[in-house]
């Protein structure tokens, strides 16, 4: 298993994390337990803001919620001076709670409610990226009613498609993110966009899609955009002066991945930025990108107590765990493929090919389909690592079983920043309690 940042086998043979003994964080937290390698995320923060850095224009750096969002999560992106992307009315309820700026708040969505809509406006976010006409129609009418001044992006599909699973690719030409860049009535929609009275059209967004390895996709989005800003000009006179690229870039999971650095890959783009604004002589003067993945994924690792080992009829060995696809769909759901390892017994050779598989009653709940481990034993706690992003926050009741909490760890101090879900949280909403 490859280690990331802080991760490494100590004196005891056990796997650390920030210094702290993964076996110790085990047994005062229980399992599953997702750890957070604090010392990573800020690292990995740094080389957005000093990496995506021009003198030509400003650049914002919008942490995407979705990856992974807690209180304290929050907080550390406040403290970094980050901007955060939010989807729905309770990420809005999240930052808010977190005492999150509202002014460095990017409104997403693709359904967006009126009720979504006028919390995004009483709270008064930074910018609201507007992804269709008939969202258009809801905020014109909101922002009239309430003579209330809202910037806004429009979300633009630019038709690119990344080499990424079909299921993340989110700018192909039939994906239902935002209006496409070559729809005959968008030249149109500008200009009623931009003749709407409380609405600042500032600038167009696209997100082309996630765990994306090379730096073509990304480059090939800046000149398609700013292609498209330079018609959006001519045809409708509308100067805009924002674009936001989205996230998507891709980090390690296993073998075979090979991302370009993320610090190569960020000059690659501000270079392309600054030469393509300068040569279609653009007004833009704000650029965001909105990484997500990018900054928690290899940061995470969930840890696992190993409950029973099996072989089948067919010779099939399972090492079986006391989470699964409850703390992580991703396999699920995506084929994603996962590095592991047994925490407690580091330096032991790999002797065994094994399918580590969850508690869930599910045949694909399967967090590894196949992997060489340590000979583990009933005990033994097993480690995952690069489950930083979209595991916990796509976590799940399934089979009642309770989330998983969260700890970060830094500097040889753990800090529970989410507990493990109790008994008592399964049934809070249900209204036939008798006693
Ligand atoms: N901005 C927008 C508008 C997005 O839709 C997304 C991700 C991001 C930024 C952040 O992308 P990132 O840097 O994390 O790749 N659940 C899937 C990933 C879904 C991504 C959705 N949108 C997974 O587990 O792979």
């Amino acid at each position: 298993m490859r280690l990331f940042g802080t991760m490494a086998a100590n004196e005891e043979n056990h796997l650390s994390i920030g210094g702290v003994d993964t076996i110790a964080l085990a047994k005062k937290h229980g399992t599953p337990l997702y750890v957070m390698d604090q010392g990573l995320i800020e690292e990995n923060i740094e080389t957005f803001l000093h990496r995506f850095q021009s003198e030509k224009f400003v650049t914002n750096i919008v942490y995407a919620s979705k990856a992974f969002l807690n209180l304290a999560f929050c907080r550390l992106i406040v403290e970094k001076g980050l901007s955060m992307d939010t989807l729905s009315d309770g990420d809005l309820y999240i930052a808010k709670r977190a005492g999150f700026p509202m002014e460095r708040i990017v409104m997403h969505g693709n359904s967006k409610s009126i009720s979504e809509l006028t919390m995004a406006l009483d709270l008064g976010v930074g910018v609201i990226v507007v992804d269709n006409h008939d969202e258009f129609e809801k905020l014109d009418r909101l922002t009239r009613a309430r003579k209330q001044m809202t910037r806004i992006l429009v979300r633009v599909n630019p038709g690119i498609e990344a080499h990424t699973h079909e299921y993340i690719q989110t700018s192909t030409y039939s994906s239902k993110f935002g209006e496409s860049i070559f729809d005959p009535n968008i030249f149109n929609w500008f200009t009623e966009m931009d003749a709407a009275p409380y609405l600042q059209v500032e600038g167009i967004h696209c997100h082309i899609g996630s765990q994306i390895f090379e730096s073509s996709s990304f480059l090939q989005a800046v000149r398609v955009m700013t292609e498209f800003v330079a018609k959006v000009e001519s045809e409708t006179g509308v100067r805009l002066t924002t674009l936001n690229l989205g996230g998507g870039f891709g980090v390690y999971y296993t073998e075979g991945d090979d991302p370009i650095a993320l610090g190569n890959m960020l000059d690659a783009m501000i270079a392309t930025l600054e030469e393509e604004i300068a040569d279609r002589k653009l007004g833009i003067n704000r650029v965001m990108i909105e990484p997500g993945r990018s900054i928690v994924c290899n940061a995470g690792t969930t840890l696992y107590t190993v409950e029973a080992r099996k072989t089948t009829y067919s010779g099939k060995r399972y090492v079986l765990v006391d989470g699964g696809m409850t703390d992580n769909p991703r396999p699920a759901l995506y084929q994603a493929v996962y590095e592991g390892v047994i925490a407690n017994r580091m330096n032991d050779a790999p002797t065994e090919e094994v399918c580590v598989a969850g508690k869930c009653c599910e045949s694909g709940d399967v967090l590894i389909q196949s992997t060489m481990l340590q000979a583990a034993q009933v005990g033994d706690v097993l480690a995952i690592a690069s489950t930083g992003a979209y595991t916990y926050s796509m976590s799940s009741n399934y089979n009642s079983v309770r989330r998983a909490a969260v700890v970060m760890v830094k500097d040889g101090q753990d800090r529970l920043v989410t507990k493990r879900e109790s008994f008592e949280d399964l049934i809070r909403n249900d209204l036939d309690l008798e006693a």
